[in-house]
């Protein structure tokens, strides 16, 4: 795929990790953490915690688009010592259970499913551990219940509502798009563009919600 549509498109989402930010402030600071970025995409999250933590990130996703893409940011950036990228489904994997202090989830669970997929994740977290989930806002009471019936406590929780979703990743891109003037180019945004239909007609829909969790 074309370089230039993956530029657009993370530089866009990088309007958006602010809010890891804000999640990453609630829990305690951990010296030299072992953090697992599950379904981490071309990495935007990835890099950004890096750039927190001087611990180690093993990164996981299982399109390998976005791995091939991800590890030549790793490389250039001099982080291959710091990161280890895995291209495979969260259901392969075969990661020693208990390990991670931290585990982030953005844009996962409501892909593969919260249950099937938190069920999952959870067993690869330390006792004690934190695990930050970005879902989108649907069956929130059920999912909280879900939460703590697995040994797990809810620290904290925010929402990034509609008005966040338009000022800080659909305008960029609805601005990036439409400065294209090559029609081939346009035609790898088809799905870009019907999402930001999808949002202005229905922007409640895309509100989500931010679980930051500590495992007992
Ligand atoms: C919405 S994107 C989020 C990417 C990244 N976490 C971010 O916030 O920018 C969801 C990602 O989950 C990945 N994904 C979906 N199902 C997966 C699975 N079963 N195992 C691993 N990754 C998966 C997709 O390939 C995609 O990169």
């Amino acid at each position: 795929m074309n370089k230039e549509y993956f530029n657009i498109k993370d530089n866009c989402r990088k309007g958006l990790l602010k809010y890891l930010s804000k999640a990453i402030s609630i829990i305690p600071a951990i010296d030299n953490p072992l953090i697992l970025d599950i379904g981490c995409g071309s990495g935007i999250p990835t890099l950004a915690l890096a750039k927190n933590y001087n611990g180690t990130i093993t990164a996981v996703d299982f399109d390998t688009k976005s791995i091939n893409r991800l590890e030549k940011k790793v490389k250039e950036l001099n982080l291959s010592d710091r990161i280890t990228i895995i291209n495979s489904s969260l259901f392969d994997l075969e990661l020693e259970e208990n390990q991670f202090d931290i585990i982030i989830a953005e844009g996962l669970l409501n892909v593969v499913g919260f249950n099937k997929g938190f069920s999952k994740i959870i067993k690869l977290l330390k006792k004690n551990g934190f695990f930050i989930i970005h879902d989108e806002f649907r069956n929130h009471y059920k999912k909280t219940k879900f939460i703590v019936s697995n040994n797990c406590k809810i620290l904290d929780s925010f929402r990034l509502d509609e008005h966040v979703w338009w000022n800080d990743y659909f305008k960029c891109l609805e601005k990036e798009i439409s400065s294209c003037k090559n029609k081939d180019f346009l035609e790898l945004f088809k799905t870009d563009l019907h999402e930001i239909e999808l949002f202005k007609r229905y922007p409640s829909k895309f509100i989500s919600i931010y679980y930051i969790i500590e495992k007992y």
